[in-house]
């Protein structure tokens, strides 16, 4: 197979959506904290030529392996990085990538990962039951299923996974210790709540519990989307796709309240809290994917998009060494809007 022809079976989502969101630009500069096959990085690096660059971040050094061959021609304008998203800041001051014009998450799994990749995370494979994005860290699911008292299993697994039959289910995985295959754990799932599940499989919310814990996904999320609206030139675009409510939750409360000038609690007369609006939301309601794309690929079905651009008002700068680094970088590559810059510009040199 040719180099330049796309290797992964993951199938990128909102594929179009995600590079409009982005405003992708001729030699801008963009940051795939979830590169996973490269597929939307790939599109990227197509839209923001000549001149574009990117920066790649996973945590599963597969998809390292794997987007490198995906991304083929465009060597020279990415670097890829095997890292959690949390140490998002670190990672870009480590290789100076910073202010810049889009970042994106693409949150979950790529296909490759669900597909029976041997690291357990399907339900559908049996495989070692690991669910760790990356083999440095050190919990497995194994650990959690095979230690955790039966309360705090009920507990996480109703608070993560929102299973109304968290309390059952514990009870079984209890009693049937030690489990440690994903096949095994599956079985014990379907004898304890049968058929009540409905439409999914009796295990699925089991199994997106167990791996939120592992990964420590929504507090990570939290972490990430603060550093990365600080990372963001002026203008920059933030885009967000998730695949559960639980994480579009904290999504949606982020970028709402950081796109707030006052977030103080209702019923105080006067605002105390001094919050200035960081963000502009681009789009008021969530983009979903088509109905066509989800017949062309279901797992895009339970998507959600979210777009906010950075604003930066001239009360805020009281960084000054921030915003000499955004107006820098603006200057670098072409900027959308070059005349509020220019303000911008005026307003540093008579400060
Ligand atoms: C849905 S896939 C991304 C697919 C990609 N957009 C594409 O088009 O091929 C999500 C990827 O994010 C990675 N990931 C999830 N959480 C992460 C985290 N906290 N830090 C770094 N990578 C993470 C996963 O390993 C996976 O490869």
């Amino acid at each position: 197979m040719s180099p330049d022809k796309p290797i992964s079976s993951h199938v990128p989502v909102l594929l179009e959506e995600t590079v409009e969101a982005l405003a992708v630009q001729p030699g801008g500069r963009y940051i795939d904290c979830t590169l996973g096959g490269g597929g939307h990085a790939r599109a990227i690096l197509e839209r923001s030529s000549p001149g574009g660059q990117l920066l790649g971040i996973d945590a599963n050094p597969d998809a390292i392996k794997i987007a490198k061959t995906n991304l083929g021609s465009y060597r020279n304008s990415y670097r890829l990085v095997n890292e959690n998203f949390v140490n998002l800041q670190a990672v870009c001051v480590k290789y100076d990538f910073s202010p810049v014009h889009g970042i994106l998450f693409d949150l979950g799994l790529s296909s490759f990962q669900l597909n029976g990749n041997g690291r357990g995370f399907s339900f559908q494979y049996d495989a070692p039951l690991d669910m760790r994005f990356s083999p440095d860290q050190e919990v497995t699911a194994a650990n959690i299923v095979n230690t955790l008292s039966e309360v705090d299993l009920a507990r996480y697994i109703r608070m993560y996974g929102e299973e109304n039959y968290s309390h059952l289910v514990a009870r079984h995985i209890v009693k049937e210790r030690p489990i440690n295959s994903t096949l095994h754990l599956a079985q014990v799932i379907e004898r304890a709540i049968g058929q009540r599940r409905g439409k999914i499989h009796p295990a699925t919310r089991t199994f997106q519990a167990l791996r939120i814990m592992v990964n420590r996904e929504l507090e990570n999320l939290g972490v990430a989307l603060r550093q990365a609206v600080n990372l963001l030139g002026f203008e920059g675009r933030l885009v967000v796709i998730s695949y559960h409510s639980l994480e579009d939750r904290i999504v949606k409360q982020f970028l709402q309240q950081e796109a707030r000038d006052c977030i103080c609690p209702p019923g105080v007369p006067v605002c105390i809290c001094g919050h200035k609006a960081q963000l502009r939301l681009v789009h008021k309601k969530v983009i979903v994917p088509s109905p066509a794309e989800i017949r062309h690929n279901q797992r895009s079905r339970s998507a959600r998009l979210r777009v906010v651009e950075r604003i930066i008002a001239q009360e805020d700068c009281d960084n000054r060494a921030e915003m000499e680094r955004v107006l820098i970088g603006a200057n670098v590559g072409t900027w959308r809007r070059p005349f509020l810059v220019k303000k911008l510009q005026v307003i540093f040199a008579a400060a």
